[in-house]
């Protein structure tokens, strides 16, 4: 009653109908709000962690925010705090976290204090560690319901635990502290959710174990930051707009960047072992990256329609490499894990705390778009947001000084999911006036003020149609109010999970050993940690200034030599530094493809798969552009038997390395037929002698034009292995065969077909390949011993390929 004002009880003296009418109003309300109550019952949150760092940075504030929220519509709630902590320490610290909970800025504050005091009375600590603990605790909760006459309308147990204690906790809650029938069970997970996507999928089968699939809420809090949450309804809301937009026609590039000026220190045993790839890539960046990429369901407020597009376009992700990645260590991290974990003065951590990942994503939308993904600890600035950078076709007749925003063409066209912090200091959406006046719900998101002298992405604030939320809301506090409505989609299902796993995890395995560029940190970083990609690869701008110091018996450096040429069991070689081998390798190529397309019209290339040919195909694809590819044919000099799509397939890796980056007409790709009649390389099936007829149909005398082969530290060529006689002599142009390594089922060009060609260049790398380049020097004729030493072209000419760590070791 405090809260009628003198004055509006001064007029209800004037009208005593009113009075009256206002109590039983009142009443009614009251009787509702009681009603509603019994419908929607009572909903008890156990935040378990209760004392640790996040339930005091977020969590109890975000708990505080949903009371606020949803206090009066209807449910009654209990909190409990728990932890290992004794009774006395834990409810100490509770009371200070809770003393210290704020209201929105628009509540006044005698209401706040009044709020904060019932949420208070409503929250206790409790001790929680044996199985005896948990189920006093869910009889205390029947009391509390019985007493007070209420029914039960669920649970929600949030994890702010480490990992390894979620099995007991699992365990304890599922067979000793569920609801009663009828009511929900909610269990709120922090990640991290494993390490790669064995421990993750692990994990998830174990937490399977004890609860379904729609109980668990997986966490990634970047799904409760407003500006990421609007991504989907902005997409939604605008498709009008978008629908021609966004798609590798008109968009350059797509970066997705989280930037912290904060360090590790303080959390190097967590980071030792997780580093920035784990930390933040694998999760945050990783469901911006699918909100941007997947295609727009139909009912974009349907849980199940987002999984399913999202699990489409985990689906279309392309496969990460090594050179997908550039990473950075700040300098002062190694002495930090040193200092914290007590690590002697010689150990070295690799732990990256800075990636910058290079994505592609096969689709016909997207096909070609890079995705930037970076994110660093010890940045030059706190930011993070989402670009979408479109191409810019025109050209504006008119001089730089007349053109105006919302009408030239010419200027920068972007739209960013500016996710927070950063110059501009709170989330938004901003879209560049020359594409659209974009539509966003008027009741969460205004107009931004102007801010005179703000630029932001090279453009003045008011180059854009700006938009901020109209609440800035924390992004936990946003999650507990989805979980407590059950609302799904912000959340990651098991599925989710282990497809983002399996997209990371042979990155990471492929990275365990690689050395991060050191970064002082901050602005002193200056352009250490730019970054540029050629093709498929991903790499830093600035060579890092490295001093080579020689010491005796040094091995050459790449001034001792240029381009070596010598000879090699009697044929041409050519020896040179990685780079420089390739180079040489590819110009040959195209001289030897002009050539033969002049004097022939067309050119019969055979390649061969596996790693060497790799950076060759990658130099052919974006260096060679006057290489004739439209009169050019490609053959398989062996195929693994695997389907096609296979990533072992070598004809997978011709169409990621090559195919997709040039215009090779479609009936001139020839791949092996090793996967007909659904099943593999089976002699009925023929598939050899289609391929050698094929040959014979299109390529005259059966004589390529040139065969790229390799050579493997076992002698072996093409797939024709040592002591295993098919393909080393008689009449069959192209064989059944099998490895020693797998699959060992493998298609071969025979060694007589190969020497038909009108040149063979045989490619080596690498200081592995060392001893058999050695020892192949010495050897005979003595193809069954070692097939590279059958290789003789009868009529055409043999050429070496080396470079000088398999030459000179
Ligand atoms: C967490 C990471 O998930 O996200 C931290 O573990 C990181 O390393 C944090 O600092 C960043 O979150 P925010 O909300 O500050 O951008």
């Amino acid at each position: 009653m405090e809260h009628i004002k003198p004055h509006s009880l001064g007029q209800n003296r004037r009208c005593p109908g009113c009075w009256k009418m206002l109590t039983v109003a009142m009443c009614m309300a009251l009787v509702a709000c009681l009603q509603a109550q019994e419908l929607q019952g009572h909903v008890s949150v156990i935040l378990l962690g209760a004392t640790g760092d996040l339930a005091k940075k977020y969590l109890w504030q975000g708990l505080f925010q949903l009371y606020l929220d949803e206090v009066g519509k209807g449910c009654s709630f209990s909190f409990h705090g728990a932890a290992l902590t004794s009774t006395k320490q834990g409810q100490e610290f509770i009371t200070k976290v809770l003393e210290s909970l704020s209201c929105p800025e628009d509540m006044v504050p005698r209401r706040c204090a009044e709020l904060r005091g019932q949420f208070q009375q409503l929250s206790q600590y409790r001790r929680l560690r044996t199985n005896e603990d948990y189920m006093a605790l869910s009889k205390d909760i029947e009391a509390q319901l019985e007493h007070k006459g209420l029914r039960e309308a669920g649970r929600v147990f949030y994890f702010s635990v480490p990992p390894f204690a979620y099995a007991d906790i699992a365990r304890s809650i599922n067979s000793s502290c569920r609801p009663g029938p009828g009511a929900w069970l909610r269990v709120v997970l922090e990640k991290p959710f494993g390490h790669d996507h064995l421990s993750a999928q692990q994990l998830a089968t174990e937490l399977g174990s004890f609860f379904q699939e729609e109980e668990m809420y997986r966490v990634d809090h970047y799904l409760g930051k407003q500006a990421v949450a609007q991504i989907l309804p902005f997409r939604d809301q605008n498709r009008k707009a978008l629908d021609g937009l966004w798609n590798r026609h008109h968009v350059e590039r797509v970066e997705i960047i989280m930037k912290e000026t904060v360090d590790a220190g303080g959390r190097t045993s967590f980071y030792e072992e997780y580093g920035v790839i784990r930390d933040v890539l694998q999760n945050h960046l990783t469901e911006v990256l699918t909100l941007v990429a997947m295609e727009l369901p139909y009912n974009v407020s349907s849980s199940e329609a987002v999984l399913q597009h999202k699990l489409q376009a985990f689906r279309a992700l392309r496969g990460l490499q090594k050179g997908s990645a550039v990473l950075g260590q700040y300098q002062a991290y190694g002495e930090q894990v040193r200092r914290e974990q007590q690590k002697p003065d010689s150990f070295h951590s690799l732990t990256p705390t800075f990636a910058g990942i290079l994505v592609h994503v096969d689709n016909l939308r997207w096909e070609g778009v890079p995705f930037f993904l970076m994110s660093g600890k010890a940045m030059d600035e706190r930011v993070g947001y989402v670009r979408i950078l479109f191409r810019n076709q025109a050209y504006c007749a008119q001089n730089e000084k007349r053109w105006v925003a919302d009408q030239s063409q010419c200027l920068p066209r972007q739209i960013v999911f500016y996710i927070g912090h950063g110059e501009l200091g709170s989330p938004a959406v901003l879209v560049s006036r020359n594409l659209f006046r974009p539509s966003l719900p008027s009741e969460s998101w205004k107009e931004v003020e102007g801010r005179p002298g703000l630029h932001l992405f090279g453009r003045p604030l008011s180059d854009y149609y700006a938009y901020s939320p109209v609440r800035e809301q924390d992004a936990y506090s946003v999650l507990m109010s989805h979980i407590f409505h059950g609302r799904k989609d912000s959340f990651i299902t098991t599925e989710n999970l282990l497809a983002s796993w399996v997209f990371w995890t042979p990155l990471l395995d492929s990275l365990a050993h690689e050395v991060p560029r050191l970064y002082p940190g901050g602005a002193e970083s200056g352009h250490l940690l730019d970054f540029e990609f050629r093709g498929t690869q991903l790499r830093f701008s600035r060579q890092q200034l490295e001093q080579l110091v020689p010491g005796p018996g040094s091995a050459p450096k790449p001034s001792d030599f240029q381009v070596l040429r010598a000879k090699y069991r009697e044929s041409p070689l050519i020896s040179a530094w990685p780079e420089e081998l390739i180079a040489k390798l590819a110009d040959d190529i195209e001289a030897t493809a002009v050539r033969a397309v002049r004097r022939f019209g067309e050119f019969h290339l055979a390649l061969s798969g596996g790693s060497s040919p790799v950076p060759l195909l990658q130099q052919l694809a974006t260096r060679h552009y006057g290489f004739p590819w439209a009169h050019t044919h490609l053959w398989l000099v062996d195929e693994r038997c695997v389907p096609l799509r296979d990533p072992e397939s070598n004809f997978q890796g011709l169409q990621a390395h090559l195919l997709q980056h040039v215009r090779v007409p479609h009936y001139n790709v020839h791949p092996m037929p090793v996967h007909l009649h659904q099943r593999l390389c089976a002699e009925e099936d023929r598939g050899a002698q289609m391929y050698a007829s094929e040959i014979s149909a299109l390529v005259t005398n059966s004589s390529f034009d040139l065969v790229l082969l390799g050579m493997g530290t076992d002698g072996h060529t093409a797939s024709l292995f040592p002591q295993s006689p098919a393909g080393l002599e008689g009449t069959q142009p192209v064989v059944l065969t099998r490895s020693p390594s797998k699959p060992h089922q493998r298609m071969s060009l025979s060694l007589p077909l190969i020497n038909r060609a009108r040149k063979v260049a045989v490619l080596v790398m690498g200081r592995l390949k060392r001893e058999i380049t050695m020892l192949v020097s010495r050897v005979g004729h003595e193809p069954k011993k070692w097939p590279i030493s059958g290789v003789l072209p009868s009529s055409g000419q043999l050429v070496w390929y080396m470079d000088y760590e398999a030459f000179l070791g």
